[in-house]
């Protein structure tokens, strides 16, 4: 059900899991007061156990006892109403393996997107910014959360990983596909996410891929190497995609054009985290959280965008914390940052189109983050 986001948002302690639309200063449905423990329905069924405290969640995130593996969930939960990946026995991944398995994969992606590599993309991740920005530019006004705030980030990682350009729109039609939630949506992105990790891998090409190839653990299957591409181009993208439609917004909003570009990012982030809610965690045994008892196989989630919002001394969690660790954080940062700085040098006169109060956000139903619905721009007054 659709919710419009109250600007009194403490009169009612809204579902975190239901799709909301709203202006930009309204307050994201997860971050009510309460806590350090909500319980509140999992889509799924039964109670969800979400952490809204800043030290509670960094224990939590770093408890061996609460796992990521899938096959954890509640025996009555379906895959598709709770978002769940396939299990780590279906398919092992970063995001649902835990421990040395876990640990062994993260050595695998640590040298590809470190500070430093994150540091050596800059000068190309700035061409991409300024190419794509010139071609927006040919519109006297231009929608920026159309099309280019999904395109840019995908240009990015196809370029970094490999990824023929020709296929960035296959690419961007299968990011949809896979939020579609529907098992035969779901089954052609997949399908797609395959052929695009195949023609990184193709005999010749160069790019994270297929130094990924050559990190992975011995013994590692095309399919599962398929699937870990895969993951970086979707965890990517529908993160790096929003958050930067709400850095536009802001560094074309008048009052913060003279705010560095690394402050801006990590503000924007903090304020509109595209992973509000952490993805899902169940216990392995029964815990206690702040004196509440979980039992064994109790679904966890951490109040990301909650905890942004109070806290301002960059300990956020908008990249997560502990062995799951957002691993694109850095290229993350550095593609935003790169295109606050590529608009302010070649766009010094844009300005948004319509005022800042007018712009809306929306965010689908389940633990996605918000995206703006419209970003109109007059890039060239
Ligand atoms: C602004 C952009 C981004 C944000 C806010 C973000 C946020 C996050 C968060 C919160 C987590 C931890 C989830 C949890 O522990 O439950 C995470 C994990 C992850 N992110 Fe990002 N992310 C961003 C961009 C990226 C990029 C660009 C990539 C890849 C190129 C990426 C790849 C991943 C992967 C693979 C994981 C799983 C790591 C693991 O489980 O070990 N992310 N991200």
């Amino acid at each position: 059900m659709t919710q419009i986001l109250p600007d009194a948002a403490e009169s009612l302690r809204p579902d975190p899991f239901a799709a909301s639309e709203g202006g930009l200063s309204d307050r994201c449905p997860m971050s009510v007061p309460g806590g350090p423990v909500v319980v509140a329905e999992a889509p799924g069924g039964g109670p969800a156990y979400v952490v809204t405290d800043h030290d509670l969640a960094r224990a939590v995130l770093v408890d061996p006892r609460i796992g990521k593996d899938p096959a954890l969930a509640p025996p009555s939960w379906d895959r598709w109403t709770s978002g769940l990946e396939p299990t780590a026995a279906e398919q092992p991944s970063l995001t649902t393996l835990d421990g040395p398995a876990h640990a062994a994969l993260r050595r695998a992606h640590a040298p590809l997107l470190s500070a430093r590599r994150a540091a050596a993309f800059a000068p190309r991740i700035r061409e991409i910014a300024r190419g794509l920005l010139a071609d927006a530019a040919r519109e006297p006004v231009v929608d920026l959360a159309a099309d280019f705030t999904t395109r840019y980030p995908l240009t990015v990682l196809c370029e970094l990983l490999g990824v023929p350009l020709d296929e960035i729109d296959r690419a961007a039609e299968a990011c949809r596909g896979v939020l579609a939630g529907d098992p035969a949506a779901t089954g052609r992105a997949m399908a797609t996410y395959g052929e695009l990790a195949a023609s990184a891998l193709a005999p010749g090409r160069t790019g994270l891929a297929a130094e990924l190839r050559d990190t992975v653990p011995d013994g590692t299957s095309t399919g599962t190497l398929h699937y870990l591409i895969f993951t970086l181009l979707f965890a990517g993208q529908l993160t790096t995609d929003p958050a930067a439609g709400f850095l536009l917004a802001d560094a074309l909003d008048g009052g913060r054009r003279e705010v560095p570009a690394d402050d801006l990012v990590r503000d924007v982030l903090r304020r509109h985290p595209p992973a509000p809610l952490s993805l899902w965690r169940f216990t392995t045994e029964e815990v206690e959280l702040a004196g509440t008892t979980l039992p064994a196989g109790s679904p966890v989630l951490v109040d990301i965008a909650g905890i942004g919002a109070t806290v301002t001394d960059g300990a956020d969690l908008s990249f997560g914390a502990g062995p799951h660790f957002c691993t694109g954080a850095h290229l993350a940062q550095t593609e935003l940052r790169v295109l606050v700085e590529v608009l302010r040098e070649g766009y010094p006169d844009a300005r948004l189109a319509v005022p800042h109060s007018a712009l809306r956000q929306e965010r689908p139903a389940g633990l996605g983050g918000a995206r703006l619905t419209a970003l109109p721009v007059r890039l060239v007054p």
